[in-house]
């Protein structure tokens, strides 16, 4: 349909429905962005970090709250009071250059600022201030598409699932090998881009232990959009009993399904990109150790089944378009038996 057409008859449509309904339509598409039970809220902060950013951010709403209702006001106000009416004069009385006016609106906007900048500089320079000494040190690489997590001091290396101990800091430190991608947990704070070559740092205290959504937030290429993660924070006995279960050796696999799995994992070129220790050393793809203590699969695309492992190994690029990792040619049997070795390594 040629463009004037259709906007003819856009305006049409748009005409023959009633002020109301107009109104009711802007109200549901308004109202669709709201959700009690988002778990991707800035507005229900649990860490330090995400309360500080929420703090100046409320600071912000409330000001140009305030600022629009003046504005709002002062414009209903003068279209009423010098609205056109018979006998009215042409032009309304012009004033030019009155000191006290420009006085006000030149120092108001500036209060307005100020008051935003000061809280604003105190939370950056917290933000930003170098890590409690009893912090935890987390290395986290954005890769494309999905999230490496490495605890130096602990000896732990992970993938899309970062764990951390509640009530402790925790200081982040962002790198990745390809493009830039951005850290985004928004209960616990960020966002902090992650740039190939550059340590960014991001450091917060989880507060309550549970399980929160993030997402990368910088446009990293076609799978972008499945480069989520999830943040476990533990309480502290729970972290240390998820510490000790990464750093004990993998369990040698039970004869059968799992044991075939294995022996066809380390014959083919999963071991080329993938490390499991005592198995195989790849570093390309995320190192499946403790594949099997993980709740979702391919950065939270999925959660962990027999069925949706195999799906993946069988065919990764139709589940997530463009996944580095290719399809091996596996049969369905052959697959099913790598998905029943890999959950089993807890
Ligand atoms: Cu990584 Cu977007």
């Amino acid at each position: 349909m040629p463009i004037d057409r259709a906007r003819g008859t856009l305006e049409d449509v748009m005409r023959s429905v009633s002020p109301a309904l107009r109104g009711a339509l802007a109200l549901t598409l308004g109202l669709g962005g709201c959700a009690w039970d988002a778990p991707m809220s800035t507005v229900a902060p649990r860490s330090d970090l995400a309360r500080d950013i929420l703090h100046v951010y409320g600071i912000i709403t409330w000001i140009a709250v305030a600022i629009a209702l003046i504005v709002g006001i002062t414009l209903a106000w003068v279209i009423v009071r010098f609205r056109d009416r018979p006998g009215a004069p042409r032009m309304p009385p012009q004033t030019r250059g009155h000191t006290a006016l420009e006085i006000g609106w030149t120092i108001a906007p500036a209060i307005v600022l100020l008051v935003i900048a000061i809280p604003t500089i105190q939370v950056i320079f917290r933000t930003q201030a170098a890590p409690a000494r009893d912090a935890l040190e987390i290395r986290v690489l954005g890769r494309q598409w999905w999230w490496e997590f490495r605890y130096p001091k602990l000896e732990v290396v992970t993938a899309n699932e970062l764990h951390v101990p509640a009530g402790r800091p925790v200081a982040l430190t962002l790198d990745g090998p390809d493009v830039i991608h951005s850290f985004w947990v928004p209960v616990l704070g960020g966002k902090r881009d992650v740039v190939p070559g550059r340590l960014n740092r991001l450091t917060f205290t989880a507060e309550v232990p549970g399980e929160y959504r993030g997402q990368c937030a910088e446009f990293c290429g076609a799978s972008h959009a499945n480069m989520g993660m999830r943040v476990i924070v533990d309480a502290p006995d729970a972290f240390a009993r998820w510490v000790a279960a990464q750093k004990a050796d993998p369990a040698e696999p039970a004869a059968g399904p799992a044991a075939d799995g294995k022996a066809i994992f380390a014959r083919s070129a999963c071991v080329g990109c993938h490390t499991i220790r005592g198995v195989s050393g790849g570093l390309l793809g995320p190192d499946l150790t403790t594949f099997g203590s993980r709740r979702t699969l391919a950065a939270g695309l999925l959660p962990i089944t027999v069925d949706t492992v195999a799906a993946w190994l069988k065919d990764p690029s139709t589940l997530k378009p463009d996944a580095k990792m290719p399809a091996l040619g596996l049969t369905d049997a052959q697959a099913r038996a790598i998905a029943t070795y890999l959950i089993g390594l807890k």
